[in-house]
């Protein structure tokens, strides 16, 4: 059968998962409202200490994180700062700082400025990427600035001098790459890691790189993997626990090409002994090693790749095998439930990072282009909040036999609620960012909260530049975003009562339902019209549906042939009278025949079609333009209707068994 590997979930939770995917934003929080009850002495214990957090933090102006003084210094919010990003984001890209000078010089200068002009905005292609990726965060480039970059850099000079710009744009790179990445080399990040207050912190190493597009890349990956496990490996203590050391952290789209549940036979097939080696690795070395969670359609993939990995008996003495789960997707309490069943059953405990989630704006739009039928993600910053707090609850109350929870945020709030509920009750950690929410945790790690300091654990990228800009962009929507709490708490205008309100609090006063500006799928043209249905290819229910109804229309041989001819043009090489038709992608695979025409007949057909088109366009231009749109709308309706006989045309079953 079609997609015979994708089988249907085995357990009453991975069925329920499936459920959840799309569920409506609603009835979750409803349900998760229900279970997350709060005193009123927890509430002002919480609200307490996230106030003395955002206070400690505004006092630290002068040590805010670089990356939000340089947003005060060059405002970003402008064209000119988008801009300068552009250009500092293409030196990044340039290896050696001779060249990198003399591309500043030679942007910067006036004299090179209008022969450049033509060929060197390609440099700026950017821009509107910049631009795009940053509307409504950060700045809407005008059409101008989209079309000439370099004009705006030009205006730019007329108001500041050359070495100032000079001095912006190289104070931009420096923070881009210094800011987010902890070292170029394993061996770089370890000894930073040593460093002054960096020994504070515990550390897990993610060496940059994802969505592999070949083998090659993932060979690579997985080289970069390995080594950076063997270099930790041999810097640690080894009388330290697995929760103290160092650890690394992967992304299983780096290890495979093809990390998509539509190959998941494949996948497993290829990924899994890759995660086992690397996690026999970690084992012998007694460190951490967690799987980062990508985008919601990897996860069910995600979670057989972790369940084989975990079962397997190698490593049936080892605690250091993590996951991180993502608050923001309906399904992250199952999730939750579902790993905690899993460490019950092999009695051994898991270690769960908690994240809202990085890729939020990415499964906003990709719902949205794929016309799905909900979204697997909370539309209002305040319900993944909510989420958040329940799935950590979860994570504490399954007890240390399940999980050593790994709280990661720079919320102050989320976090003052976070070490609420875990108190003296389960051992936990607390997790940041390379290069962001420094001054929240030099408050938490360095100073007593209640009769201990809180652990915290740094996830420090190490990597070339060029393999910085995925993750660099994900931290940039992150600081940019006007409802995140580090872009809130750095504004100094905000009131601290507004920035650390409760969200529990908070939902009492709403109905729960999903954000207005953000419209389902199907809704996305305010019912001007309807947006077109997709399949959702990363919902096994979806898949296995797909293919049962397609099974019927997998079996049929097309025949094409003119409706004109008068004769066919005769045998071909192999002695049919028509040509066979096969799939690109399998060359067994026979999709059909064709029957080719006679030149003359070709000539009648080319006439006849012309004459028919040219009576048509007399017709189509005398309609009214609402007849026009219902003519349009009704084609667009048939596609949608036949869309499983398209497809199933295209994908015979025999290409896929
Ligand atoms: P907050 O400002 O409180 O929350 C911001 C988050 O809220 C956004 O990132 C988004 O998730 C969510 N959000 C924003 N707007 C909306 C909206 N309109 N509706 C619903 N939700 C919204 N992320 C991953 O995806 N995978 C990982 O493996 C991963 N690993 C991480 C490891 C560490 C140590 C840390 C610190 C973060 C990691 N992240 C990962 C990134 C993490 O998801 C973001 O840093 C985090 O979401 C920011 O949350 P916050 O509590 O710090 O900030
Ligand atoms: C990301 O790569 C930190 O895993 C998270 O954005």
């Amino acid at each position: 059968m079609l997609f015979k590997h994708v089988s249907p979930p085995q357990d009453a939770l991975r069925k329920a998962m499936s459920a959840a995917y799309l569920l409506d934003e609603a009835q979750c929080i409803k349900q998760y409202l229900a279970q997350l009850k709060q005193s009123e002495q927890q509430q002002l214990r919480i609200s307490k200490r996230a106030y003395g957090l955002v206070t400690a933090i505004r006092n630290q102006q002068a040590n805010l994180d670089s990356l939000n003084a340089f947003l005060q210094e060059y405002d970003l919010s402008t064209q000119e700062g988008v801009v300068l990003l552009c250009i500092a984001e293409a030196l990044l890209r340039i290896p050696d700082a001779a060249t990198a000078d003399a591309l500043i010089r030679d942007k910067l200068s006036k004299a090179h400025w209008d022969d450049h002009l033509g060929h060197s905005q390609s440099l700026l292609v950017n821009a509107g990427t910049w631009g795009l990726l940053l509307t409504g965060r950060l700045v809407q480039l005008d059409k101008q600035a989209r079309q000439q970059p370099l004009s705006i850099l030009q205006k730019l000079l007329t108001r500041v001098s050359e070495p100032v710009l000079r001095t912006a744009l190289r104070e931009a790179m420096r923070l881009m790459g210094y800011q987010f990445v902890m070292g170029k080399t394993i061996e770089d990040a370890l000894t930073r890691s040593r460093q002054g207050d960096n020994r504070l912190y515990r550390y897990s190493f993610d060496m940059l790189g994802e969505a592999a597009l070949s083998a090659a890349d993932a060979e690579h990956y997985f080289t970069l993997y390995m080594q950076a496990i063997k270099h930790v490996a041999v810097q640690t203590d080894e009388t330290s626990s697995v929760y103290v050391k160092p650890g690394v952290s992967i992304k299983l789209s780096a290890l495979h090409p093809r990390f998509e549940l539509f190959q998941a036979e494949r996948v497993l097939h290829e990924l899994v002994p890759r995660v086992l080696l690397l996690a026999q690795a970690a084992a012998d070395a007694n460190i951490g090693l967690t799987i980062d969670s990508e985008e919601a359609d990897r996860l069910d993939l995600t979670l057989d790749v972790f369940q084989q990995v975990y079962g397997d008996l190698s490593l049936s003495h080892w605690k250091g095998l993590g996951l991180a789960v993502q608050a923001y997707q309906k399904r992250a309490p199952l999730v939750i439930d579902w790993l905690a069943q899993l460490a019950q059953q092999q009695q051994r405990s898991i270690m769960v990072r908690l994240v809202k989630g990085a890729y939020w704006d990415t499964e906003i739009k990709r719902a949205q282009e794929q016309g799905l039928a909900g979204y697997p993600v909370f539309t209002r910053k305040q319900h993944t909040d909510i989420s958040y707090l329940w799935c950590a609850k979860k994570l504490i109350a399954y007890g240390s036999e399940c999980f050593y929870p790994q709280f990661a945020s720079h919320n102050a709030q989320t976090l003052a609620a976070v070490i609420e509920y875990a108190g003296e009750r389960v051992p936990f950690e607390t997790q940041r960012l390379h290069g962001m929410g420094e001054a929240l945790y030099e408050e938490l790690v360095q100073h007593h909260i209640g009769a201990n300091t809180v652990a915290c654990r740094v996830y420090a990228p190490v990597g070339q530049h060029k393999d910085l800009l995925p993750y660099l962009v994900r931290r940039l929507l992150e600081n940019g975003a006007n409802t995140s709490f580090i872009n809130r708490v750095s504004n100094a205008k905000a009131p601290i009562a507004e920035v650390i309100a409760d969200p529990i609090v908070q939902a009492a006063k709403s109905d729960h339902s999903a954000h207005p500006a953000i419209p389902l799928p199907a809704q996305l043209y305010h019912g001007e019209r309807l947006n077109s249905a997709g399949y959702n290819l990363g919902d096994e229910k979806t898949l296995r549906q797909l293919a049962s109804d397609m099974e019927e229309y997998g079996h049929t041989q097309w025949y094409a042939h003119s409706l004109l001819a008068s004769a066919s043009a005769g045998q071909n090489e192999n002695g049919e009278t028509s040509q066979r038709i096969v799939s690109p992608a399998n060359q067994d695979d026979i999709v059909g025949y064709a029957e080719t025409m006679v030149a003359h007949d070709m000539q009648n057909a080319i006439l006849q079609m012309m004459r028919a088109a040219q009576q048509a366009l007399r017709i189509w231009q005398g309609l009214p333009a609402t007849e026009r749109s219902r003519f349009l709308l009704s084609v667009a309706d048939l596609l949608q209707q036949h869309a499983v006989e398209f497809i199933g045309g295209v994908f015979s079953v025999s290409r896929f068994v």
